[in-house]
C-alpha cells in the first residue's frame, strides 16, 4: 500500500533577525528572533509525502526538479529525525503499520518564484516536516515540530505557527530547547499587512548560511549586538506585539533590520545585501512616516535587496499613496498619487521594483490528510 499526506506552510519575515549560529550542524542561533507569518493565499509551500513498499529509495522533488537528497545533509537530518520518531512509536505500539521502514517520496512546490529571494527554504522545510509528521501520525506539538524544522533551516522553525512568532534560542547543547513559540495568534492583531517589494534582477550576495558565519567570526559589532542589544529588543518587541503598539513595533523592526545590515557591512570581507533600490525604499518609508506625522510603516530586509513594508490596514491608503510611484508595477493596486514626495527616491524605487506582493499576517501550516 501507499500512504500519503499533504501540508502547506507559510513564509515568515523576521522583525527581529536571526543572524549567527552557535552550532552550525544543529542550526542553533546566537540570538532569539521574532517574525510575522504571512498569508498562504499569497506565499506558500505545499508538500506531499508518500511512503510505499514499492519505493526503493527516498526521493525529493522541489518545484518539479528531482533533488539528490544524499547531497542535502540538512534534508537528510530532518527526514532521519522524523523516521526515528515514527520508529519509536511503532516500537511502543506494534499494531501500527510499519511506515518507518518504507522509503519516502516527497514532492514540494512553492506558489511563488524561488528566485524572488523570498524565504522559500523556511516555508519548504516547515511544509516538509509537517507533511511527514502527518503521514507518520506523530503526536508532536508545533513547538516540537519546530525543533525538527530548525535543523533544515533556522528560520523554518518560525513557519510552524501563524500570527506572531518567537524563536527562543535555548541554552542546551542538543538544541532541544531551541524552538518556536507563539507570541500572539493572528486574531490578536489581525490588521497587520505587508507589501513585499521585489527588486528586479536581484542577485544574491552570499547565502545567509555562509554570510552569518563570516559575521560571527569577524564582526566586532556583532558581539555588541547579541550581548547588549537583541536580548532587550526581544522582550520589547514581544511587548509591542502584545500591546498592539505599532509605532514601537515599527521602530524596533526598522532598527533591527538596519543593525543586521550593519553587522553584515562590519564583516570581513563585508557583505552587502542592500542596494540603491533598497535604500530608496527606506527613504520612501521615512517620507511616508514624516508625511503622516507618526510611524505608520516599517521596512525590513532579509539577506537580499527586497523590501518588506509592514503597516496596519487602517493606514493602508496613506501608505499606498506614499508608494504611488509604483502605480503600474505588477501586483501594486492603482492608487491616487501622494501630494508630496521626494522625486529622486520615487524614481529610483519605481525603476528598480519588478513586482509587488500585497499580503498580510496569516495562519500556520494547513494539513491535508489523504492516507
Ligand atoms: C536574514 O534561516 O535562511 O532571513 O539556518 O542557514 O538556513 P539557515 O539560515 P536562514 O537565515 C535567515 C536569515 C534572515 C533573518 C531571519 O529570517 O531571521
Amino acid at each position: 500500500p501507499t500512504f500519503s499526506a499533504t501540508s502547506t506552510a507559510p513564509v515568515n519575515i523576521a522583525t527581529l533577525k536571526y543572524w549567527g549560529k552557535r552550532d552550525v550542524k544543529l542550526n542553533l542561533p546566537t540570538n532569539s528572533s521574532i517574525s510575522v507569518t504571512l498569508s498562504q493565499d499569497d506565499l506558500r509551500a505545499t508538500t506531499t509525502a508518500r511512503a510505499s513498499d514499492r519505493y526503493t529509495q527516498d526521493k525529493l522533488w522541489l518545484n518539479g526538479t528531482r533533488e539528490e537528497i544524499e547531497k542535502k545533509p540538512r534534508t537528510l537530518t530532518v527526514i532521519n529525525e522524523l523516521r526515528k520518531a515514527r520508529a519509536e512509536m511503532e516500537k511502543a505500539d506494534p499494531s501500527l503499520p510499519g511506515l518507518a521502514s518504507l522509503k519516502l517520496q516527497i514532492v514540494s512546490e512553492n506558489n511563488f518564484p524561488t528566485a524572488a529571494g523570498l524565504a522559500s527554504s523556511a516555508a519548504g522545510f516547515a511544509a516538509l516536516v509537517n507533511a511527514v509528521a502527518l503521514l507518520y501520525k506523530l503526536p508532536h506539538s508545533p513547538t516540537e515540530l519546530s525543533v525538527l524544522a530548525r535543523q533544515g533551516s533556522g528560520s523554518a522553525c518560525r513557519s510552524l505557527f501563524g500570527g506572531y512568532v518567537a524563536w527562543e534560542m535555548g541554552s542546551k547543547d542538543d538544541g532541544s530547547d531551541s524552538q518556536a513559540v507563539e507570541v500572539a495568534p493572528i486574531g490578536h492583531w489581525p490588521s497587520m499587512k505587508a507589501a513585499v517589494l521585489v527588486v528586479s534582477a536581484a542577485k544574491k550576495d552570499v547565502s545567509s548560511t555562509a554570510g552569518m558565519q563570516v559575521t560571527v567570526h569577524t564582526s566586532t559589532l556583532f558581539k555588541e549586538r547579541i550581548t547588549n542589544v537583541v536580548p532587550q529588543r526581544f522582550e520589547k518587541m514581544k511587548k509591542a506585539i502584545i500591546d498592539r503598539d505599532f509605532p514601537e513595533f515599527a521602530r524596533l523592526t526598522m532598527a533591527d533590520s538596519n543593525q543586521f545590515h550593519a553587522v553584515c557591512l562590519d564583516s570581513e570581507p563585508p557583505i552587502f545585501y542592500l542596494n540603491d533600490v533598497s535604500r530608496a525604499a527606506i527613504r520612501t518609508v521615512e517620507a511616508i512616516n514624516a508625511a503622516a506625522g507618526k510611524i505608520i510603516a516599517a521596512y525590513t530586509f532579509d539577506a537580499g535587496p527586497n523590501c518588506v513594508i509592514y503597516y496596519l490596514e487602517e493606514n493602508e491608503q496613506a501608505v499606498l499613496s506614499g508608494l504611488s510611484c509604483l502605480n503600474g508595477v505588477s501586483g501594486f493596486p492603482q492608487v491616487s498619487a501622494a501630494a508630496s514626495g521626494d522625486d529622486r527616491w520615487s524614481q529610483q524605487l519605481a525603476a528598480g521594483i519588478e513586482r509587488v506582493i500585497m499580503t498580510k499576517v496569516g495562519p500556520g501550516p494547513q494539513s491535508i490528510d489523504a492516507e
